[in-house]
């Protein structure tokens, strides 16, 4: 059996521009590209090699492994006990659903891709924008004393955010909402200050996530289980914050016990369908998100792939936690203007973006009180 980096050489080297690029950092990188092979390169060596493929139809991942060299392909998966169950909570979860705006999605979008547009794991934007995301968070829950926000620090400028709201009944039991802070523009020129709006990928997440704890902390709602929101940085350098994150919690022997994944979500396919993420995920807790499209959300399906560990939901899978990604089209179907200076606001849906935040609303409210 592969692991879950299993995908052939062939997929790996043909990086396209869209797609996942390197590290810019200026000391050589493991980058991990195939279960079985691992190498150091240059900053130039890793850039050269993602441009050089504009060709290939799709992209090809890598893991950056530099600092979490050594995995463990233990499958915990004690709290996977998903592949039976059935939405329970429908009296809170459709109370909660009137309540998400199409509007905040789109203030929030608006000023993560146009306040900071240059949202680089380096960059002074980068740093700033974790900063706002930390602020509003803080913001929307100022009346409450069951909520901590906090910075997650790095070795690199961008620290990434966390916000917890404690859990009543079952608080070692923790839920993730996650979606990635950072932007890049892997078009020739200087990284660090090139225009990158990054409003699909990912201030599209982000904003899913910001909203799905507005309505929350408005209804008063307190989790059984905790729930933690997260803005993951350096996601695009090859899941350098997740990593650190998912790592630092497996440590400290923390039970995280689903994580949902938010990464672009308002550029639809024609046909407008959820497209569901089934590889580098857990099934059980694939088959349950797809469940709660269904009762919740009521649009339809498809199966989806990403054929290598695209997104921060990786780095969890990785560890052996369980892990979902509802992604916004299905294969073959995906934005093209990523990783540019025109992946900006106008080219967004935010009517199909409420999906997305409908969707994490109930996962957060059948995941955190659900049996
Ligand atoms: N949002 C993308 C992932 C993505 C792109 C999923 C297109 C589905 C369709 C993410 O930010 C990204 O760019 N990931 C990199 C890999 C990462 C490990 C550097 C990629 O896709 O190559
Ligand atoms: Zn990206």
């Amino acid at each position: 059996m592969l692991s879950q980096f299993g995908f052939s050489g062939a997929v790996l080297l043909s990086l396209s521009l869209f797609c996942g690029s390197a590290s810019a950092a200026k000391s050589p990188r493991l980058i991990q590209t195939s279960p079985t092979q691992r190498q150091w390169m240059s900053e130039r060596e890793i850039l050269d090699l993602s441009r050089k493929s504009h060709d290939a139809g799709h992209c090809g991942g890598f893991m950056d492994v530099t600092d979490h060299p050594v995995k463990k392909a233990e499958f915990l998966r004690p709290f996977s006990g998903y592949q039976d169950r059935l939405p329970t909570e429908q009296a809170v979860v459709s109370r909660l659903l009137a309540e998400v705006s199409a509007s905040n999605l789109e203030a929030s979008v608006k000023s993560l891709s146009t306040v900071f547009p240059n949202r680089f794991y380096q960059s002074l934007d980068g740093v700033g924008s974790s900063h706002w995301i930390r602020d509003r968070f803080l913001e929307m829950s100022n009346h409450r004393n069951d909520v901590t926000v906090q910075l997650f620090k790095h070795g690199f400028a961008q620290p990434s955010v966390i916000a917890r709201i404690q859990g009543k009944s079952r608080p070692d039991e923790i839920v993730v909402i996650g979606a990635h802070e950072d932007s890049v523009n892997w078009q020739s020129g200087d990284e660090r200050s090139m225009i990158a709006p990054g409003a699909d990928d990912d201030a599209s997440g982000v904003a899913t996530v910001l909203e799905t704890f507005r309505v929350l902390m408005e209804s008063g709602y307190q989790p059984e289980r905790t729930l933690e929101f997260m803005a993951y940085a350096g996601e695009e350098l090859g899941l350098l914050g997740s990593q650190d994150i998912a790592e630092s919690y497996q440590k400290a022997h923390k039970k995280v016990v689903a994580v949902a994944q938010f990464d672009m979500t308002m550029y639809p396919g024609a046909s407008k369908h959820i497209a569901v993420i089934t590889d580098y995920v857990d099934p059980g807790l694939t088959r349950f998100t797809k469940m709660l499209v269904d009762t919740y959300v009521k649009v339809p399906w498809v199966d989806a792939h990403c054929g290598y560990a695209c997104s921060d939901h990786a780095s969890w899978t990785e560890l052996g936690y369980a892990s979902v990604f509802p992604f916004e089209a299905p294969d073959g179907e995906e934005n093209r203007k990523i990783h540019t200076a025109e992946d900006t606001l106008n080219i967004l849906d935010m009517g199909f973006g409420e999906h997305f935040a409908k969707l994490a609303v109930a996962f957060a409210v059948e995941l955190a009180n659900g049996k």
